[in-house]
């Protein structure tokens, strides 16, 4: 009897502080920067974002996510014996912002650790927890996408600090003999690293090189759109499933032309594609079990549906999962 990995609830939370673009350009001109609404929305498809305050780490936004998906799974956090957390902008350097969410979630003992694979980082997690539940080495597991971007942007330039937001989305699996997770698909392409990156790091008490994000658009723009394709036609195939059997995309939110791209190319069309992006920016880790959160909570994901949920980012790193919800 094969064992599934089912989702049992999900969760997410955004941070209170909500700018659109009108907001976020007012700010900007005050420091001699210049974008408009029209640029952001025609673009990319962002309307707004939302930004953590100075208090808050990644780890508060994941544990707000996990209690919801917690609640929505009917379960406490003891019940757990797997945490995950992908994320790119830990709390610190170590230790790492699973073991912290274990322990504001009043638990202790199952193994905590994070996954770094950037925007691709929820997929790579979900396939992790995945693959420990069907070894039979998890029963119950909390997978976490959670960012705080706004940290990492150089607020000077315009082609990258209007694309992001900040967020965390939380699913919750059970070890099941119904079907869950379908069949998953990772891959990574560490030449492309400097398209996408972070160059800078903490060295000796101080920080080397630029911390704030750096990335060439077009070329990313290009990439995202051919492996979005590949990676889903990928699980299909793994799952002997056409992307007919998809009732709803839920891919990576960067942008609603790369999403409309993809769309096209597995010939879906765009009302089922689950966008979260014109309200979220892009959240990275966070931006696909958000999106997830999203439409199971406003009704349009129901028990039984296929789900395509798919990722790309910095590395390069891209995947999927095709789940049974
Ligand atoms: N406001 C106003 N004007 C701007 C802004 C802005 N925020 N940013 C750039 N411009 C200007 C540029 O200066 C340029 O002006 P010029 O023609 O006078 O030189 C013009 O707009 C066009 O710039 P391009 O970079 O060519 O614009 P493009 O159409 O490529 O769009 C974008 C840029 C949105 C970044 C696009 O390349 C893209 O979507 N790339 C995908 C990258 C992405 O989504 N990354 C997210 C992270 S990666 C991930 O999550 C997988």
């Amino acid at each position: 009897m094969r064992i599934y990995s089912r989702i049992l609830g999900t969760g997410s939370y955004l941070p209170e502080n909500r700018l659109t673009n009108a907001d976020l350009a007012a700010e900007l001109a005050q420091q001699g920067v210049e974008t408009s609404d029209e640029w952001i929305v025609e673009r990319t498809g962002i309307r707004a974002r939302h930004f953590a305050s100075d208090a808050q780490g990644s780890s508060d936004l994941a544990t707000e996510a996990a209690r919801k998906a917690l609640t929505a799974a009917g379960i406490s956090a003891d019940d757990l014996d797997l945490i995950i957390v992908a994320t790119s902008t830990p709390d610190m350097v170590f230790p790492s912002v699973a073991t912290m969410v274990q322990h504001n979630l009043g638990t202790a003992g199952c193994p905590a650790f994070d996954v770094q694979a950037v925007c691709s980082g929820f997929i790579y997690a979900l396939t992790i927890a995945d693959s420990m539940i069907q070894s039979g080495s998890a029963k119950r597991a909390l997978v976490i996408g959670a960012e705080i971007f706004s940290r990492i942007l150089d607020f000077k330039d315009r082609t990258t600090c209007v694309l992001f937001g900040d967020g965390a989305g939380a699913v919750v699996l059970e070890a099941s003999e119904q079907p869950g997770i379908l069949a998953t698909d990772l891959h990574a392409d560490g030449k492309y690293k400097d398209i996408l990156c972070v160059p800078g790091h903490v060295n000796r008490g101080g920080i080397l090189g630029d911390p704030v994000l750096k990335m060439d658009g077009q070329a990313v723009f290009k990439l995202a759109v051919g492996v979005l394709e590949d990676t889903a036609r990928a699980s299909l195939a793994k799952a002997n499933m056409s992307d007919a059997d998809i009732d709803w995309l839920i891919p990576h939110q960067a942008n609603i032309r790369i999403m409309q791209s993809t769309a096209k190319k597995l010939k879906m069309s765009a009302d089922k594609v689950v966008v979260t992006v014109d309200q979220h920016g892009n959240t990275s880790a966070a931006s696909i079990p958000l999106a997830l959160d999203t439409a199971v909570r406003d009704g349009r994901i129901q028990r039984g549906q296929t789900l395509m949920l798919e990722g790309v980012g910095g590395g390069f790193t891209w995947g999927s999962v095709l789940l049974r919800y």
